[in-house]
């Protein structure tokens, strides 16, 4: 089969196609024909040296496909083959076919193309489990996302929005991020690239502070964002871009009963994450399905141009998500 791989760390430049055999299926997991491949921004950060496969996964990059099951393991009862998913992976994303763990699948929501499905797993999984679940965002309470128009913050925003009538305020670094921020539903939208942006965000919440913060940078930003949390806050990191250390108030944690917290989803094992695509399909599915939540797929790529997919992500010039056509298929509705 036709792969994408990494000949070593670097930009976009170290992305081959390649040949490498067909894989196989062990217990409880499932192998699609893939028709459509996410690209995220760990991709990058694995292309970069910065993020490695766990152990015993794949090199090939790529954490969300959509396609159609081709071989399924004994026991696995749904899905099976013919049926119409897309996945979260750990990787293998960028290839023909690819492993999925069966309870890691969610059916294609229906009226979605290959091309929109492919684009939910990576980022609806990780915000359910970084705003649902670890920041335990309540009915009615005030969420911040931190670059609102990446993928994973589209996501938050709008599961906050839908599932707990929650306020959402976002940053963003340009105009055109900024209008999309608020089309989605933001109600406030900061440029983080102000030096007062937590006092812009601050007077948005009329001097309370957010419940829940979600952040990708780390570093300085982590003291500023615990000052805008109100009592009993949750922020939630899920990286590190702009330093990996910090130095923070640990009184302010116990003054104001704040929560620190985080993950990465990757290393997580099945039985986690199909907790998480169960609480998806149940929760989720069903909205993304009447058109309450939307995917914005901002840029299709064939397999074979996924250097330039990462190229994007590189200039920081995505809204929202870019997706692979593996496929010719990608672009059609299953059982449309
Ligand atoms: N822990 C996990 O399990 C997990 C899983 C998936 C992704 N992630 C992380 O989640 C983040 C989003 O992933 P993605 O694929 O959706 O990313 P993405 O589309 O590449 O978006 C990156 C975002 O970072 C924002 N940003 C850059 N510099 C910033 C700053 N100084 N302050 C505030 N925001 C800033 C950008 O805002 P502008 O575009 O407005 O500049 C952009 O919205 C990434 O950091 C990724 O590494 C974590």
């Amino acid at each position: 089969m036709r792969v994408v791989e990494y000949r070593g760390h670097g930009g976009p430049e170290v992305l081959a196609l390649a040949e490498r055999p067909l894989p196989e299926c062990g217990p409880g997991q499932v192998r699609l024909r893939v028709a459509a491949a996410g690209v995220n921004r760990p991709d990058v950060q694995q292309r970069k040296g910065l993020y490695p496969p766990p152990p015993g996964v794949t090199d090939i990059p790529g954490l969300d496909i959509a396609g159609v099951v081709e071989a399924a393991a004994p026991d696995v009862a749904w899905p099976r083959p013919g049926d119409a998913v897309c996945a979260l992976v750990a990787g293998g994303g960028y290839a023909e076919h690819s492993i999925a763990p069966a309870l890691q699948c969610l059916p294609v929501p229906r009226g979605f193309s290959f091309i929109e499905a492919a684009s939910l797993p990576e980022v609806f999984f990780t915000a359910w489990n970084n705003v649902m679940d670890l920041g335990r965002l309540a009915e009615g309470e005030t969420l911040l996302v931190q670059g609102g128009t990446s993928g994973v913050g589209l996501a938050a925003m709008q599961l906050a929005l839908r599932l707990r009538g929650a306020t959402v305020l976002a940053t963003s670094s340009s105009a055109a991020k900024q209008a999309v921020c608020r089309q989605m539903g933001a109600t406030g939208v900061v440029d983080y690239r102000d030096a007062d942006w937590p006092q812009q965000v601050r007077a948005l919440t009329g001097g309370r502070g957010a419940d829940v913060i979600l952040d990708s940078q780390g570093g300085d930003y982590t003291q500023a964002e615990l000052d805008l949390l109100a009592p009993d806050g949750r922020l939630v990191l899920i990286a590190s871009h702009r330093a990996p250390r910090a130095e923070i108030s640990t009184r302010d944690i116990y003054i104001r009963r704040l929560t620190l917290t985080g993950s990465t989803l990757r290393a997580r094992p099945p039985a986690y994450k199909g907790r998480i695509a169960a609480a998806l399909r149940a929760q989720a599915w069903p909205l993304l399905e009447q058109g309450l939540i939307r995917t914005l797929v901002c840029g299709v790529h064939p397999l074979a141009d996924a250097a330039a997919a990462q190229a994007v992500l590189d200039g920081n010039r995505q809204i929202g998500k870019l997706v692979l056509a593996v496929a010719p298929d990608a672009a059609s509705v299953p059982g449309g």
